[in-house]
């Protein structure tokens, strides 16, 4: 999981920009955020604009307005990260104690704080907060909240995300078996959750389906590799190419043939002006014109036509914006369905969400310019000199096939969120280029057999071999290379551009008998599925992958920019007491837990976990005498021997798998900080220790530094820890 050495050189690293960072708040702050008090919230033309698009209802429209010059409330979800944890903290959000987290009850509005159940979102788990984010951050009174939602964040237990933002996973109802393809991916908020939906399935630690997580942006790929490291799941691969002309995504088949894979679900979250997003962001009202959108069509429009190339007849893809603008929401649609002649048709997902307020896809829209904020009835009446702006293509054709009322518009005061718009349309035949190439092929097949009837008779004709027009039908390819879409040149990879290498372990692999032999690791784990980032040198870190992500990094070397992927495992920690060179991570458990031998498990009850937990710094272990005398005879016996070892707590509820180590007289838990303060809080223990208000405390602590991560707003976060030239033996807790 490291970012490539040469990479570095050209780039500040992680270190250099904690630092900095660090610095930088101890200097007053004159960032945009203090700024965003004085911006005016207004934009006449923005009003004149969408008023003659009518996107709203007229006696809509001033409560609309009202709502977009607003603050965002705050909205998080509860993760799925396992069924038991996310019904404990759903408990927690529901509970007196969330309302507890408000310092002051005194002086702070209290009612603030309640939080709201999004009704439209499933199993209760999607939250709002009366408060924005930067009410929380800010206020005294709100420490705790916050501090509580920045570690659930980073130990991927909550997500806080624009509400709206988490609609489009929904609607494209990912099963845990589908191939699913994110291609604007970063920050990654939306690819958690289709993660999320692929380990639905608690049973199966290894799920068959998979997402491609892209980003266009080298640096926003970072963000992504953080997103999927907080989900622990070997079933991501982040990827890092302009979506308009990604490259096939190759695997190699039964028949040993690479072949491009066909997605089941493909997400489009296209770049856009975001004006849905004025009230998180509001320097847009300043900067807000009707070309913005205009010159945004194009791109919007060939990301998605090549999403469709690259998913399967009977798939479906979502397109979705976090901007109000027909222009670059159902003129981008209608331009796809024309352009496909019908090979996809919007999906009506009106069922899918019973309880959401949106507002139905315009059939009728204007394409405007700056001269003409009223907009344009026909292509007839644009200026020449707007030509290159508005385009023919652009205006509605008013074809009630398309049903572009399925399209949703989510509109800001609907429910007190940002303003949104999506789209799910279904591949309902092959694109006209691929049926071409599908007719093609079976006249080539049939003339070839024919030929070879003709030659058996001592009658052979000519038989023209068809021209290959480069559509791109899952037709085996001779070997790697893959093909762009068509009529696009192939784009050169960025020069500078080096990743680690992903070394995937052979049955020779040196280090592999020691860790198997010390866990007893079953049989049945695809040890092939495991790899290293380095070719050369002392192995760090032992990432796992599934068997079709491993697949498709092999199928794809040369082919895809592939920044990251793997899960951590193991991690070498050279303890010379223990026989085994590598402990346990505790990122790779769900995966590989049900793997591990009986061996080095340890069942411990409520209490014991509380009491390890409560004590888990290397000078201060658990004694093994504050344990129940059946644990401390387990941990205490010869054959079991110091090292890493697994503390299960097999409550009904909440089973918990947590790592741990076994010192000579003493046992501690082997988590991070925030996976600590998180599992006590499960347990129901008291966790006011670990908290610290920032407001109290000048000195910069590592929860504020985590804070903007938490927010997905700092980059390269990930590859920092996941550098093969990690620390080998980690604090369990700061
Ligand atoms: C609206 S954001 C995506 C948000 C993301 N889906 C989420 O839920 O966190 C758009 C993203 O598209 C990326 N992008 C812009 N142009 C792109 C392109 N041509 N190909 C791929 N990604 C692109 C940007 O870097 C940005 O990260």
């Amino acid at each position: 999981m490291a970012k490539g050495r040469r990479f570095h050189n050209r780039q500040k690293s992680f270190a250099q920009k904690r630092r900095e960072k660090s610095q930088n708040k101890e200097k007053p702050r004159t960032d945009t955020r203090q700024n965003y008090a004085e911006i005016v919230r207004e934009n006449k033309d923005f009003e004149q604009y969408y008023k003659a698009q009518k996107i709203c209802p007229e006696a809509e429209w001033d409560s609309m307005l009202e709502s977009l010059k607003k603050d965002l409330p705050t909205a998080f979800r509860i993760t799925n990260c396992s069924p038991g944890e996310a019904k404990a903290l759903l408990s927690i959000v529901e509970s007196k104690f969330f309302k507890e987290l408000v310092n002051d009850q005194e002086t702070s509005e209290e009612e603030k704080v309640a939080p709201i159940c999004m009704p439209w979102y499933p199993e209760r788990m999607g939250w709002q907060l009366q408060l924005s984010r930067k009410d929380i951050r800010r206020s005294q009174a709100y420490s705790k909240l916050h501090q509580f939602l920045i570690l659930e964040t980073a130990g991927g237990n909550t997500s806080r995300q624009e509400a709206v933002s988490m609609i489009p996973p929904l609607l494209l109802d990912v099963q845990t078996h589908h191939k699913v393809l994110d291609m604007c991916a970063a920050p990654g908020s939306k690819t958690a959750q289709i993660i999320e939906m692929i380990h639905a399935a608690d049973s199966n630690p290894v799920p068959s389906g998979l997402v491609v997580a892209n980003d266009v942006d080298n640096n926003r790929c970072y963000m992504l590799v953080h997103q999927a490291k907080r989900l622990n799941s070997p079933c991501a691969i982040i990827t890092n190419h302009d979506a308009s002309v990604m490259p096939n995504v190759l695997y190699t088949n039964e028949e040993g043939q690479k072949v491009p894979m066909k997605f089941d679900r493909v997400l489009c979250d296209v770049p856009c002006t975001g004006d849905g997003t004025m009230r998180k962001n509001p320097d847009i009202w300043t900067k807000w014109t009707p070309s913005n959108g205009n010159n945004l069509h194009g791109i919007q429009y060939r990301i998605v036509k090549r999403g469709v190339e690259m998913l399967a007849v009977g798939g479906k893809i979502a397109y979705s914006t976090c901007s109000l603008n027909p222009l670059e929401d159902e003129a981008v649609i209608q331009r796809l369905i024309v352009e496909t002649q019908g090979a996809v048709q919007l999906v009506d997902v009106s069922q899918m969400v019973p309880a959401l307020k949106y507002a139905p896809g315009l059939s009728h829209w204007k394409p405007a310019s700056k001269d003409n904020l009223d907009g344009y009835n026909s292509f007839e009446e644009v200026p020449e000199k707007w030509h290159t702006q508005v385009r023919p293509s652009m205006f509605p054709t008013g074809d009630p096939s398309f049903h572009l009322e399925r399209c949703l518009r989510l509109l800001p005061h609907q429910q007190d969120t940002g303003g949104f718009f999506i789209a799910v349309l279904e591949k309902v035949r092959p694109l006209p280029s691929e049926q071409t190439k599908i007719d093609r092929e079976a006249a080539y097949k049939s003339n070839l057999a024919t030929e070879q009837e003709a030659a058996a008779n001592g009658t052979e004709e000519k038989c023209d071999v068809p021209a290959d027009d480069g559509a791109d039908v899952a037709e085996p390819l001779a070997s790697s290379p893959s093909r762009e879409p068509p009529s696009k040149k192939r784009k050169r990879q960025p020069q500078g551009f080096k990743e680690d290498p992903f070394v995937f372990f052979t049955e020779e692999e040196v280090v592999w008998p020691a860790i198997r032999d010390f866990y007893e690791i079953s049989p049945s784990l695809p040890t092939d599925c495991l790899l290293t980032r380095c070719l050369v040198g002392k192995k760090k870190i032992i990432y796992f992958t599934s068997p079709m992500v491993k697949n498709i990094i092999q199928a794809n070397e040369g082919n895809l920019k592939i920044i990251n992927t793997g899960v951590k495992c193991f991690v070498r920690c050279d303890n010379k007491v223990m026989s085994c060179a590598f402990r346990l991570g505790q990122e790779g458990l769900s995966s590989l837990k049900s793997f591990i031998g009986e061996k080095r498990k340890v069942r411990v009850n409520r209490e014991e976990l509380i009491t390890i937990l409560n004590n888990s710094t290397p000078e201060h272990p658990t004694d093994l005498d504050k344990l129940r005398p059946e644990t401390k005879q387990l941990l205490g016996r010869d054959d079991f021997g110091i090292g890493s070892c697994l503390l299960e707590l097999q409550e009904e509820d909440l089973p918990l798998s947590i790592v741990g180590w076994r010192g000579k007289s003493s046992v501690r838990a082997y988590v991070s900080g925030n996976d600590l303060v998180h599992y006590l809080r499960l347990l129901g223990a008291d966790v006011t220790k670990f908290e610290v208000n920032k407001f109290d405390k000048k000195k910069t602590s590592e929860s504020e530094l985590n804070e903007e991560d938490a927010e997905n707003k700092e980059t390269n976060s990930a590859s920092a820890d996941q550098a093969e030239g990690e620390s080998t033996v980690e604090s369990a807790v700061a």
